[in-house]
């Protein structure tokens, strides 16, 4: 059973933990190993904890939780989604900052939850528009592509002192990424996932 629910201080550690098991596999080839070798849980963790207890301009976290198929234990995060209000005025009201999926939690409905909630969340705090931003070379791009969002812009970026192009997907009005991400009807795998507040 997956369920998505905003995400509580305590799973900060789990938050950091996908985080870099995804980024090691997401962009590998394409920052550079060292980089992505050095990722550290534990300062990420104490970003995820600020991030999550800092609210200010909209901001919420979202989990992924999953409870093992025999029911042998708690639930564990293996995804989440993060963002607010945009970072930068121009392009569109709201932002997803982060999303990410465990490679084995891929493809079941995760991130199409994990956008919904975001979509309903920024909707929510007043947002009439949303975007993200993807590096290019990274093949999730298709995934925002798949759920509606039109390229908006390209830019040269640096991350960890290494040039990267990164583009702006974009959904206006927001509707349209709500439409893409509702949920799918009953008897389709993701129709037995539960949503959670
Ligand atoms: C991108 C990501 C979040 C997608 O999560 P997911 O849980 O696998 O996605 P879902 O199962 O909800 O897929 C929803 C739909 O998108 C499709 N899809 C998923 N990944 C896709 C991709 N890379 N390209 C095209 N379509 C994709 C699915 O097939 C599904 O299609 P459907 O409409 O036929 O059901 C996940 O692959 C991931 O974490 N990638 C690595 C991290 C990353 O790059 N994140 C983005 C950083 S900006």
């Amino acid at each position: 059973m997956i369920s998505i629910r905003r995400a509580r201080p305590g799973d900060a550690a789990a938050v950091a933990a996908v985080h870099v098991a995804a980024w090691r596999s997401a962009y590998a080839g394409i920052l550079r190993d060292g980089y992505l070798a050095d990722l550290s849980e534990i300062r990420l963790a104490g970003f995820y904890q600020r991030a999550i207890l800092d609210r200010r301009e909209g901001h919420a976290v979202f989990v992924a939780t999953a409870t093992p198929e025999d029911e042998s234990g708690p639930p564990q995060v293996v995804g989440f989604a993060s963002g607010g209000r945009a970072r930068r005025r121009g392009l569109a009201e709201g932002e997803v900052e982060t999303l990410y999926v465990l490679d084995d939690y891929r493809e079941r409905g995760c991130g199409r939850r994990l956008m919904r909630a975001m979509a309903a969340h920024l909707r929510a705090i007043g947002c009439n528009s949303a975007m993200a931003w993807v590096l290019e070379a990274n093949p999730s791009r298709f995934f925002y592509r798949h759920l509606g969002g039109r390229t908006a812009m390209r830019e040269a970026i640096r991350v960890a002192g290494q040039a990267v192009d990164q583009i702006a997907l974009l959904w206006d009005p927001i509707d349209t990424l709500l439409a893409a991400t509702a949920p799918v009807p009953q008897g389709r795998p993701q129709g037995r996932l539960r949503e959670e507040g």
